[in-house]
């Protein structure tokens, strides 16, 4: 049976519009937690039709009303992150391992169908970032609170209007030259979001549980190759320089001062490893594999 009612954190994102559209679409009704309601009821509120979403101002500190809303849902949707830190509390270790640990909680006492967490594909090997090692210590912790729970572990995630594609096209434009860390050889998986949405949408649907799912598109491509496409699309010619590894953590150090910083020095330790299958878990292209198994396991 569909379930009647989605909690969902983080759902003003880019994720989060489009996941919206394909719940809402599919007769699933949506309840959105934002920080800010004047600011993002108007984002929210327009990718689904009206009767479908409701919108609720909530921090992630405030437990009465998360667990208000937790009475009301059977599932919940968790779509917080940061990939980068920023003051009053904005921490890696408050987003990416407390809170999915209160909502995991939660779901257990409030006895939710499921609670879907998006975690980060490749967070097991980059153990020098902080990013990678809040997100894995946020999975052990839902495992351990709500054993049930289904992580979705993506690769970068692209659309109209990601923030990936459309900051490094700002900056090509801009920039005289470009610079490429670690040669430009790091290898990522990208996964269209509808492509994501589909695979939330069929987990919600067919009931799967328990699972780590590594999410990427079809192709391998490396960082440079990225950059030359976007060169493509936006039809500049530019220099790519390889930059040598202290001189990208001095120009990180000097970036991360900002606030809305380009590139910290954590995510140029991310930048190292390959954001690719790691084969030790199932793929979103063997969902079909997960469904059967679960039916001959009911
Ligand atoms: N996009 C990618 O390429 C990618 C790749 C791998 C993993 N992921 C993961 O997938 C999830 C969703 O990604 P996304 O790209 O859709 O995220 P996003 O657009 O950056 O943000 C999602 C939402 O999280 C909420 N949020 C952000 N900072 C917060 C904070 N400090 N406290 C509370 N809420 C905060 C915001 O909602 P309000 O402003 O409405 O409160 C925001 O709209 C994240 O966990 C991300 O790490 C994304």
């Amino acid at each position: 049976m569909k379930p009647k009612n989605c909690l969902i954190f983080g759902g003003s994102g880019q994720i989060g519009k489009h996941l919206i559209r394909k719940l809402t679409k599919n007769n699933i009704k949506v309840t959105v937690v934002t920080r800010n309601i004047h600011q993002k009821s108007l984002i929210i509120k327009t990718q689904g039709n009206a009767g479908y979403i409701d919108v609720v101002e909530s921090n992630i500190y405030d437990e009465k009303k998360i667990r208000d809303l937790f009475s009301k849902t059977d599932i919940c949707i968790n779509l917080i992150g940061i990939l980068f830190e920023k003051k009053r509390g904005n921490t890696f270790y408050n987003i990416h391992t407390l809170f999915p640990s209160l909502l995991s909680k939660l779901a257990k006492e409030y006895k939710l169908k499921n609670f879907i967490h998006i975690s980060a594909l490749g967070i097991n090997d980059a153990i020098d970032s902080n990013y990678a090692k809040s997100k894995l210590e946020g999975e052990k912790n839902i495992f351990n609170n709500f054993p049930v729970s289904t992580i979705l572990r993506p690769s970068i995630v692209y659309s109209v209007d990601d923030n990936f594609t459309t900051n490094f096209m700002t900056l090509l434009n801009r920039l005289p030259v470009f610079p490429l860390y670690y040669s430009g050889k790091t290898k990522f998986t990208p996964i269209h979001c509808s492509d994501l949405t589909d695979v939330i949408y069929e987990v919600i649907i067919k009931n799967i549980n328990s699972k780590i799912i590594e999410c990427v598109g079809p192709e391998v491509i490396d960082f440079k190759e990225i950059i030359q496409r976007l060169l493509n699309l936006i039809n500049k010619k530019k220099l790519l320089l390889p930059m040598p590894l202290p001189i990208a953590s001095l120009t990180a150090k000097i970036f991360q001062l900002l606030p809305n910083s380009i590139l910290t020095e954590d995510q140029l330790r991310l930048l190292k490893y390959d954001n690719v299958l790691s084969g030790k878990y199932k793929s979103n292209s063997e969902m079909e594999y997960l469904v059967k198994n679960i039916l001959t396991k009911r």
